[in-house]
């Protein structure tokens, strides 16, 4: 019980590494808000949860749109009265080559893997900061580290996802709020559905463990830094990537 009655909410909760993180967090006795923008899904495993007795909300969340983020933590207040735990964790990518990639394609990823983590994390932050206590875990990955062929995109935003986890280390650490990062290798989601199998074939080629993460790989480091055992852990790149490069 490591998450024992904290209150979590989990942007992006209601499918891949996010669900697997919602699992986790329930298990270790985490009040679990799942935020997601795919209200069929997050209704039905709110639902699901609620009925083996599970403490699990869903909030239906653009997260690039801060009116939406905004009525949300309002909702989350109202339903627990506080929030310990943020997990931004919602993310998309709309790859392709550089030449061809267009400007909505560049601006609706950064809308959703940068502006979202901003959105989300002013909204929740005053209320961490009144009882100077809280956990901020963001999502990296390996692309925004060190690049990946049709991800000029996604790179972008998640190494701005990087600079900003330190960022926020930095002006929060003294107020009692730990910010860090998990930066996720190649993990079997929908996410990594789209990849022609070729490609796959040369990821696995660099990987290490030779094999993808399973989202349960990425939930347990976000587990560990939302957990006490992480307390001094702070601003800290968390790479889960099976060895991708040492
Ligand atoms: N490494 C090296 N070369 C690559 C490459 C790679 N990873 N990916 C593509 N190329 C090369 C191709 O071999 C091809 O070379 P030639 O011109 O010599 O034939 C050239 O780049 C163009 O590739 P395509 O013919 O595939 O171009 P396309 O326009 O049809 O498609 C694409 C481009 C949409 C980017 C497609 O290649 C693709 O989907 N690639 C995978 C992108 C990827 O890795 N996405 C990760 C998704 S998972 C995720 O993002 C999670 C995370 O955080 C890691
Ligand atoms: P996924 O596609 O399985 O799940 C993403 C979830 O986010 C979905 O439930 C989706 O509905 C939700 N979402 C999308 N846009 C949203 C929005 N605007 N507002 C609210 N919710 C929204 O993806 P996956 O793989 O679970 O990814 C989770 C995080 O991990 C993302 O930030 C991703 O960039 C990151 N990541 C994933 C890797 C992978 O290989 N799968 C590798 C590295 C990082």
């Amino acid at each position: 019980m490591r998450l024992k009655n904290k209150v979590a909410i989990i942007t992006g909760g209601a499918s891949g590494i996010g669900y697997a993180a919602v699992k986790r967090f329930i298990d270790e006795g985490a009040k679990v808000v799942i935020v997601d923008i795919d209200t069929t899904k997050g209704q039905g495993l709110a639902a699901f949860h609620e009925m083996r007795g599970d403490e699990v909300s869903f909030v239906a969340v653009d997260v690039s749109n801060r009116e939406n983020v905004d009525l949300m933590v309002a909702r989350v207040i109202e339903l627990y009265g506080t929030i310990d735990i943020l997990i931004n964790n919602a993310g998309i990518t709309q790859d392709g080559m550089f030449l061809k990639m267009s400007e909505e394609a560049f601006q609706r990823v950064m809308d959703v893997n940068v502006k979202g983590v901003f959105n989300c994390t002013q909204a929740v932050l005053p209320h961490m900061l009144e009882k100077g206590r809280g956990k901020i875990v963001n999502t990296a990955s390996v692309s925004g580290v060190y690049g990946n062929v049709g991800q000029t995109n996604y790179a972008a935003s998640k190494a701005a996802i990087i600079g900003i986890t330190k960022t926020w280390a930095k002006e929060f650490g003294r107020k009692g709020i730990n910010v860090n990062a998990v930066a996720p290798g190649f993990t079997h989601t929908d996410m990594v559905e789209k990849i022609p199998d070729e490609i796959v074939e040369r990821m696995l080629d660099v990987i290490s463990l030779a094999r993808m993460a399973e989202p349960e790989d990425i939930a347990n480091a976000y587990l560990y830094l939302a957990s006490d055992e992480a307390s001094y852990v702070h601003g800290h790149i968390l790479n889960v990537d099976g060895g991708i490069m040492m």
